[in-house]
């Protein structure tokens, strides 16, 4: 494995993360033989949310961390909050304040390293997310904060009264889904993909030091099924089994290796509750795509001007 310091932070992490929104069905031996197998790999960062599996996936992560208390140190751990089930979405100060506390019960640890606001929320008073941050950062329950799924201006306004950095922003990424990507190459030119959906939110984190930690890498869409073997994706696919058959790796460690070939140092999640599937997308760390090869994974399905 290899490791990045966060910009802005001091957290040693490493390169690939285990995204935690799908272990909420498995039991908690399963989930310790994932956790551990992904530490003695390197991986040292996971991800979590208040809301998946309605809460369970951090209630069974916890049970590994209470059944391993020598963990805890050695993980960076971060989870997220302010999708609010039957409400939408809630940046109020108390509801942060009452989802981190929850996040801590479930997951059986007295702080998170970092806190992401999951979604935007349109009744967002930034002063009252800055009060709620401060107390988090003050009792020492969260170390670092960030978003996910937010657009320059959103974190600018956030920035204007948060004391504390916004360190990350999660977004989906991958090669079926790589629009902050495809807008750059269509600089004034009147053609639909040109549309800018996310307000130039690449530049943006590169020029801020905000770490891109894109979500849902196999897919084209959260629900979609993964393009990894899809026969809805044929050219993508010829491209993938030609460099793993060169690189003697899977597809979705070439997915990851072009993911972090991008100089923007972004920090990918593996999704997969799978051992199989983890150690296949682990071995991304040895492989360099050239410029050559990423270009004919990015242009596999599209044509640029
Ligand atoms: N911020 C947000 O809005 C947001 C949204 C969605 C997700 N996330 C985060 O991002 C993480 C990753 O998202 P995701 O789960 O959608 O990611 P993903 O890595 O795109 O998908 C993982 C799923 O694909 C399956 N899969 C099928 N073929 C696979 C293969 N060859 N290799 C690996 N997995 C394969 C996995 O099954 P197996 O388990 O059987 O391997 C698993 O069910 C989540 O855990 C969560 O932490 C964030």
């Amino acid at each position: 494995m290899e490791y990045y310091t966060l910009p802005q932070t001091n957290l040693k992490a490493s390169k690939i993360a285990l995204g935690c929104m799908r272990i909420a069905s498995k039991s908690v031996e399963e989930v310790e033989e994932l956790v551990l197998t992904a530490l003695n790999h390197g991986v040292n960062f996971f991800d979590h949310a208040d809301i998946y599996g309605a809460g369970q996936s951090e209630v069974v992560f916890g049970e590994v961390l209470a059944r391993n208390p020598n963990l805890r140190e050695t993980m960076i751990i971060q989870s997220k909050c302010a999708i609010r089930p039957g409400i939408c979405f809630d940046f109020s100060k108390e509801y942060i304040l009452k989802s981190v506390e929850g996040s801590l019960e479930r997951l059986q640890t007295d702080y998170l390293d970092v806190l992401l606001l999951h979604r935007p929320d349109a009744l967002m008073d930034p002063k009252e997310v800055a009060e709620a941050f401060n107390e988090l950062y003050e009792l020492g329950k969260v170390h670092y904060f960030g978003v996910s799924n937010q657009k320059p201006s959103q974190i600018e306004l956030l920035k204007k009264y948060c004391k504390q950095p916004i360190v990350i922003n999660q977004l989906q990424f991958g090669p079926a889904h790589a629009s902050m990507i495809d807008q750059g190459f269509y600089v004034n030119m009147e053609v639909p993909t040109a549309i800018d959906y996310d307000g130039a939110i690449l530049d943006y984190c590169m020029l801020n030091d905000i770490t891109i930690q894109p979500w849902s890498t196999i897919r084209e869409t959260l629900n979609s099924e993964t393009f990894i073997d899809n026969p809805e994706y044929p050219e993508l696919n010829v491209v993938l089994e030609t460099l793993a058959t060169k690189y003697k790796v899977s597809k979705v460690a070439i997915v990851t290796a072009w993911i972090l070939r991008h100089p923007s140092n972004m920090q990918p999640i593996a999704g997969t509750t799978s051992i199989k599937n983890l150690l296949d997308t682990l071995d991304a760390i040895n492989v360099s795509l050239t410029r050559e090869e990423w270009y004919q994974i990015y242009t596999a399905n599209k044509v640029l001007p």
